[in-house]
């Protein structure tokens, strides 16, 4: 059977879905309940692309840590002391460690939970107890600066916080710029201020129990719009 870049997906089952509309035909099953189709979307679909992974607003202050969990990746927002946002791999560069368990302030450096490696908010490493034997914690064999966390490609525009996994993305201007000359026409005399997210925390957060494209079919499709009444 023919194939996608991913071997285990076979091609056969989702090439429906682009047919014309009359022949067409919706995702298999599989491709709502399968881990070996999640795994695909996130590293065919989202990882060469960019793909918002949440607010600048939820890092509230300079030096301030945020872990996200995108589609099974561990991934670290970091604002650093001076409020500038990057985005890492949560994952320690020893022996892979998951680095922050939960968002907040951060005083300090960013210490690994196995062996204390330390990490400053900008990504470097900083500190590596005891690695050339008991109470040294310098080797000249060992490069820090080669070592520090893996930043990911990323961006921030109206308060989103954009990453691309695969790193060699279109120039996010190029990318964003059919949506923002769409929203053109939507705002006012300030510009894309006026679209920024809140400061007062007036987000509404929806949690649902499926698969990313039941949700974002289920939000597309006009049936939820209010219709005429049959009683
Ligand atoms: S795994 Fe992080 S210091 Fe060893």
């Amino acid at each position: 059977m023919e194939r996608t870049g991913d071997s285990r997906i076979p091609l056969k089952q989702i090439e429906g879905v682009l047919q014309p509309i009359s022949e067409a035909h919706g995702m298999p099953n599989d491709a709502y309940t399968s881990d070996v189709y999640f795994a695909f979307e996130r590293d065919n679909v989202f990882g060469p692309s960019w793909t918002c992974i949440g607010f600048a607003g939820d890092l509230p202050q300079n030096a301030y840590v945020k872990p996200v969990d995108f589609m099974g990746l561990p991934l670290l927002i970091i604002r650093n002391r001076e409020g500038e946002i990057q985005v890492f791999h949560n994952v320690c560069s020893h022996r892979g460690m998951k680095l922050v368990k939960e968002a907040g302030e951060l005083k300090g450096m960013i210490c690994c939970p196995y062996h204390s490696w330390a990490y400053d908010l900008n990504g470097k490493l900083v500190g590596t107890p005891h690695i050339g034997g008991m109470n040294q914690h310098r080797d000249e064999r060992f490069r820090c600066e080669k070592h520090g966390l893996k930043p990911l490609r990323s961006t921030v525009w109206m308060g989103l916080v954009f990453v691309n996994l695969s790193g060699d993305a279109e120039p996010f201007e190029d990318f964003i710029l059919p949506l923002a000359q769409r929203w053109k026409a939507f705002v006012g005399e300030n510009g894309l201020d006026l679209m920024r997210q809140s400061d007062a925390g007036e987000n509404l957060e929806i949690e649902v129990a499926c698969n990313w494209k039941l949700a974002v079919e289920n939000y597309c499709e006009a049936y939820h719009l209010p219709g005429p009444s049959f009683s």
